[in-house]
């Protein structure tokens, strides 16, 4: 029988998902489907029962449902707890187990285009919202150290750092100081909305004080390319856009949902064509 796998979210009809994994169930001669579900929060822990006695396998969770399907969630993996948000369901003997991929698929990406082991270098996240907080908890989680963060809203960051189980050496600073002392750090990690399409031309913080051997990290994917990216391009830096951890997300579900690593290349490449 027909394997069910899907996404739940509002608004949903934009999301790149559902073809990058059917086609990856089609490659793999799966008999499996993945369908992008429109939920709205009032619904949503009807929808989650739905999908339990209709037998879905497993389903990824997207804005705005991450942290308010928990509860109705059999068991939760402990760094998606810790971060508060579930990005990935699993079912496993008729329960449905909630995972956080959104970190491991930034940390996979950013070893694809950067360098295996980073853990050591001096990193900066710019933002402190959901983002900021998957990638950052998990990278403290797999024992990388010197992470700060900057974001407008100055207590936001700090209340990241104070609230993270995972040991650190990690400071709040403002967007002032962290352009400043920029030269401190080796990895720019972007995570806010600033430049996102259609505010193309809108950029975070200056890269006057960017190291040419540092690497920018920009999650952002539309445009392809942000103010930021562009900036330190300039500045020979070397980047990466926020596409590697889309797609390094949807293929450690996949991973999960099937026990098969899927094709990384030809992951991005429906996704791209789908972007046009
Ligand atoms: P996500 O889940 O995508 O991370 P979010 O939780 O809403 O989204 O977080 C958005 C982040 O972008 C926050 O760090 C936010 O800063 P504030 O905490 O000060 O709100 C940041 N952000 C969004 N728009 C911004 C803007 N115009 N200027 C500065 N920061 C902005």
């Amino acid at each position: 029988m027909i394997k069910l796998y899907g996404v739940i979210g509002n608004p949903i009809a934009q999301s790149m998902s559902p073809v990058m994994q059917n086609q990856e169930f089609q490659q793999f001669g799966l008999d499996a489907h993945y369908q992008p579900f429109h939920i709205l929060e009032k619904e949503l822990e009807t929808a989650v029962k739905g999908m339990k006695v209709i037998g879905v396998e497993g389903f990824n969770v997207t804005s705005p449902h991450k942290t308010a399907i928990m509860p109705f969630l059999d068991k939760i993996d402990p760094l998606a707890e810790a971060i508060g948000a579930v990005n990935t369901v699993v079912r496993k003997n008729d329960e449905f187990h909630g995972y956080n991929t959104d970190g491991d698929g930034f940390i996979r990406a950013l070893q694809a285009d950067w360098k295996e082991d980073f853990m050591n270098e001096r990193a900066l996240i710019i933002g402190a919202g959901g983002a900021a907080k998957a990638i950052f908890y998990t990278l403290l989680s797999k024992g990388m150290a010197h992470i700060d963060i900057c974001n407008r809203t100055a207590f936001k960051a700090k209340k990241l750092i104070e609230e993270c189980p995972y040991e650190g050496k990690s400071k709040a600073i403002s967007i002032a100081e962290a352009e400043d002392t920029l030269e401190h750090y080796n990895l720019i990690i972007q995570t806010t909305s600033i430049g996102m399409y259609p505010d193309i031309y809108k950029s975070p913080m200056s890269v006057k004080n960017l190291l040419p051997e540092a690497f920018v990290s920009d999650i952002i994917y539309n445009p392809f390319e942000t103010a930021l990216i562009k900036d330190a391009k300039q500045k020979g830096v070397k980047t990466q856009n926020g596409l590697g951890m889309f797609v390094y997300q949807g293929a450690l579900a996949f991973e999960k949902w099937t026990g098969i690593a899927p094709d990384i290349t030809r992951m991005t490449n429906i996704v791209v064509e789908q972007l046009g």
